[in-house]
C-alpha cells in the first residue's frame, strides 16, 4: 500500500513529514519508532521539535529504536550515529535514555548485541512507525545489496558506495568505518507504518527503481513496495510526471 506525496522542495518535505509524525504520536503516544539518521530527515526532526514546543506534544511514553551504527564506534565518537540521533532527535524531543534501544557499535560482542536488539523488537511486538531515508544504492539502514526480507539485525561490511556517500558526513572516506550494525530487513519491513523521505535530483533514479522497479535483493528498498509505505519526495527527487 503506497501513498506517494510529492512536494515542492526540502522545506515542504520536512514540514509534511513533521506534521505526519506529530499526528501519529498524538494518536499513538506509546509507539515504538525506528529512527534514521542521514541528512534527509534532519529538517523533519527540527520541525517536529518545533511542533513539540508549540503544541506540547507528549513524547514521554515513546520508545525509540536506533536504525544503524558503525562498528567499533562508541556514543562519544563524533562519527557515532547514536550521537547524531541524540543531538537531532532525542534531545530536541525530550526523549530520555531509558526510552531508547541502542545498537552499540562498541559492544564487546556486537553479534550478541544485535540479537539482544531483535529481542527488544520482539518484546515490543514490532516497530510501529519507521522513519527512513533511502541509500543511494538502495540500502535501508545499512542493509547493503543483496539483502532480502529475512535478514536479521547484524554486523555488515559497508559497500564502496556507502563509504563514499557517508564520507560527506565526516569529511573524508578515510574517516568512514568499514563495518556497521544495522537493524535487519525483517525489523524494518515488519513496521506497521513507514515514512520514507527522499530529496534531491541525485536520488531520482534510485527512488524510481525502489517504487516502480522489480522487487529484488539487489535493491533492498524495493521490498518497501510490499509495506505500508508513505513516501514524501520533493520535486527534484521525483521529477515531473
Ligand atoms: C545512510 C544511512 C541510512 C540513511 C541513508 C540515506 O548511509 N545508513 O540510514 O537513511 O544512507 O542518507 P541521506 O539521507 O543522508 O541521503
Amino acid at each position: 500500500m503506497l501513498d506517494l506525496m510529492v512536494v515542492e522542495d526540502y522545506e515542504a518535505l520536512s514540514q509534511k513529514g513533521a506534521d505526519m509524525v506529530a499526528s501519529y504520536i498524538v494518536r499513538h503516544p506509546t509507539a515504538a519508532l525506528l529512527v534514521a539518521t542521514g541528512n534527509t530527515p534532519m529538517g523533519l526532526y527540527s520541525k517536529l521539535a518545533a511542533l513539540r514546543t508549540q503544541n506540547g506534544l507528549d513524547t514521554s511514553d515513546l520508545r525509540v529504536f536506533q536504525l544503524d551504527e558503525y562498528l567499533g564506534i562508541g556514543g562519544e565518537d563524533d562519527r557515532s550515529l547514536y550521537g547524531w540521533m541524540a543531538k537531532s532527535f532525542l534531545a530536541p524531543l525530550g526523549i530520555a535514555d531509558g526510552q531508547v534501544v541502542r545498537l552499540p557499535g562498541d559492544a564487546d560482542d556486537p553479534q550478541s548485541a544485535c540479537r539482544a536488539y531483535d529481542e527488544q523488537v520482539r518484546a515490543a511486538s514490532s516497530i510501529d512507525l519507521a522513519i527512513l531515508g533511502l541509500g543511494p544504492n538502495g540500502h535501508l539502514g545499512f542493509n547493503e545489496p543483496p539483502a532480502d526480507p529475512t535478514c536479521t539485525t547484524r554486523v555488515v561490511a559497508l559497500s564502496e558506495e556507502s563509504i563514499e556517500s557517508n564520507s560527506v558526513y565526516w569529511g573524508s572516506r578515510a574517516r568512514v568505518p568499514r563495518e556497521a550494525l544495522t537493524a535487519g530487513m525483517d525489523t524494518i519491513l515488519n513496521a506497521k507504518a513507514t515514512i520514507l523521505v527522499v530529496s534531491g535530483r541525485q536520488k531520482r533514479e534510485v527512488l524510481r527503481r525502489t517504487l516502480q522497479g522489480p522487487v529484488t535483493p539487489q535493491l533492498p528498498a524495493s521490498y518497501l513496495q510490499r509495506a505500508h509505505l508513505t513516501v514524501i519526495a520533493d520535486r527534484d527527487a521525483w521529477g515531473e510526471e
